[in-house]
């Protein structure tokens, strides 16, 4: 998977890459003669040679200048790429998201995805980006230091080499340690921004139930959780950091004891010293470097665990295409349906025919799984036993964005985009104006549209904020009647419209019913009782079928559900 990233997401850049690695050459390389000059500088003081300095002062001034320049120029173009890859990685994670089945979905929260999408793409692309740039930064200062480490001190050099293994393994010890708590930190974030999700997309529930000091408080005992897994992870670095700046710190002593020795054998000058110092310098800064990128490595690896989690999850195929088409739906069945979400089972050997047009109700109490047999339909999860048939053909054979667009489902919280009304309504088909304000007419939804400043063209806020409930149901009902399918699943569509709106909407339904299958799940019976059919669903299975009038004298539990709206009646 690294090397996949590498490829797809890096490669395309290599130009800048390349670019960006000729500006770090020429910037280590300039930055790396200065010490030299700087010693040379010293000694020339301590000679008392005053005249010479001032011109190898001007050009070390004019070397840091240039350095300056190529280091702001990499910086920039260093961002500008991490930006770009990492919005690569963000868009191809976001659409391999949206394209993932819901069976898939539902494994993860929200705050999850999100913190994936935000987070990891970025860790990744900095990451690499730094490894990349960061290594040839490395390979060049390291080899020009040693150019005149040797060229100032053969013997300071040797004793460098002998030492470079401690001061690479030191932190090596810590890097299974650092990799588990990272991952602990990351589980948390996820956790955290599920948390937020689940808060700030409830505020009106939150606050009608006074759950602020609620929230408050797990918000506290979260933030406590989240402070005691980073305190182990800053546990970890400071371990680490401790262990390199012992190990520095002998190095440095060791180093001052040997060059002492050298300075007063007369091998040595003190210019020559303080050169050598900084080209060491250089070379441990070098190492730590290549130290902070395995542990960069470590981090990013569980970053690109988790985006390969999400990349690795099946898609569902929603490409169009002209074969395996549904044309007009005539006739539905379910053929002994098996299905449960997890382990409980909530269909159990289904068996449903609907022939021809008409309006289909099913019943049923909460939770007997009258909504799931509508995602059944749609494909939106797969039953683990049995078939489903349209016109008599198996539906996971239909090619799926064309069953998709063949149904008009109407779910009972349809969804709602901070778009105009217009959008909402047509989805972005091309619509005049004329036959959408006819299906806003039809829906009671003219005089509404009407009263927004900008009709037609008003934005609606996130998730419809400025539409009753019941207005966000004529909603969903308008764009059902543009699609203008064969096939309707209405999920409780009138759950929330007054008497009237509700009366109009089933007489739509019912002239609709003419040559459309029209299947409505609801707990009301105003709604259903004109059905051709009735289904009651009961225990996984269809209990009973038949008309309002013949449920009433054949079925208790039927009786039972409608009971109050029957005595009424
Ligand atoms: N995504 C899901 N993951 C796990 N379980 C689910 C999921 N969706 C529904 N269920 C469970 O499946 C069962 C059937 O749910 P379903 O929504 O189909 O019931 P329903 O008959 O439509 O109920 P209601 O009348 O309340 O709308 C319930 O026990 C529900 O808790
Ligand atoms: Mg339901």
């Amino acid at each position: 998977m690294d090397r996949e990233i590498l490829k797809k997401y890096f490669a395309p850049k290599k130009f800048t890459l390349i670019g960006l690695s000729i500006l770090i050459l020429f910037g280590t390389a300039i930055g790396s003669i200065t010490p030299y000059i700087f010693g040379k500088v010293i000694d020339l003081i301590i000679s008392g040679r005053i005249s010479s300095i001032l011109i190898l002062m001007l050009l070390m001034l004019l070397l840091e200048i240039i350095g300056a320049i190529l280091s702001s120029i990499e910086n920039y173009f260093g961002s500008k790429v991490t930006l770009e890859i990492s919005n690569l990685i963000k868009i191809d994670l976001f659409s391999k998201i949206i394209c993932m089945g819901m069976e898939n979905l539902d494994q993860y929260t929200k705050g999850e995805l999100i913190n994936r999408i935000e987070n990891d793409t970025s860790a990744i692309a900095k990451s690499y980006l730094d490894f990349i740039t960061g290594i040839f930064q490395i390979v060049i200062s390291v080899i020009v230091s040693f150019y005149f480490a040797i060229l100032l001190s053969q013997e300071l050099t040797v004793v460098f080499i002998l030492f470079f293994p401690i001061l690479y393994g030191g932190t090596m010890i810590f890097k299974k340690k650092y990799k588990q708590s990272l991952e602990r930190m990351k589980e948390f974030t996820d956790k955290l921004w599920g948390f937020t999700n689940e808060v700030f997309g409830n505020f009106e529930g939150l606050k009608s139930n006074v759950l602020e000091s609620f929230f408050q408080k797990k918000m506290g005992v979260m933030f406590t959780e989240s402070e005691r897994v980073s305190k182990k992870f800053f546990v970890i670095q400071g371990e680490m950091n401790f262990c390199q700046n012992a190990i520095n710190a002998i190095f440095d002593c060791f180093m001052l004891g040997v060059a002492g020795i050298l300075i007063s054998n007369r091998k040595l000058s003190i210019g020559n010293y303080v050169s050598f110092n900084q080209y060491i310098g250089t070379l441990t800064q070098a190492t730590a470097q290549v130290m902070s990128f395995v542990v960069g490595l470590t981090a990013c690896r569980v970053s690109v665990q988790r985006v390969e989690d999400i990349f690795n999850e099946p898609i569902e195929d929603v490409s169009l295409s002209d074969k395996n088409k549904v044309g007009t739906i005539e006739n539905i069945k379910f053929e002994s349906v098996t299905f449960g979400y997890q382990d409980a089972l909530v269909l159990k050997g289904l068996n449903l025919t609907l022939n021809g047009a008409g309006m289909y109700a099913v019943v049923g109490k909460n939770g007997c799984g009258k909504s799931t047999l509508l995602k059944l339909l749609l494909r939106l999860y797969r039953q683990s036993a049995g078939n489903i048939f349209i016109n008599g053909n198996n539906i996971k054979n239909f090619n799926l964005a064309n069953l998709r667009q063949q149904i008009s489902y109407i779910p009972k919280n349809s969804f709602l985009l901070n778009e105009t009304v217009r959008f909402n309504i047509t989805l972005g088909r091309k619509v005049d104006d004329k036959s959408l304000a006819e299906i806003c007419r039809k829906v009671d939804l003219v005089d509404f549209i009407e009263s927004l400043p900008h009709k037609y063209e008003e934005i609606i806020g996130e998730n419809g904020c400025i539409l009753s409930s019941g207005t966000k149901q004529k909603f969903a009902i308008a764009r059902a009647m543009l699609q203008n399918t064969t096939l309707w699943l209405c999920d409780e569509i009138t759950s929330d419209l007054d008497g009237d709106v509700e009366k109009k909407i089933v007489e739509i339904l019912q002239k609709l019913a003419k040559d459309k299958i029209i299947i409505i799940i609801s707990h009301k019976l105003s709604t259903i009782d004109k059905s051709n059919m009735i289904f009651l669903m009961h225990d996984g299975c269809i209990e009973e079928a038949g008309t309002n009038k013949e449920m009433i004298g054949r079925s208790c539990l039927y009786r039972q559900m409608f009971e109050e709206s029957l005595n009424i009646s």
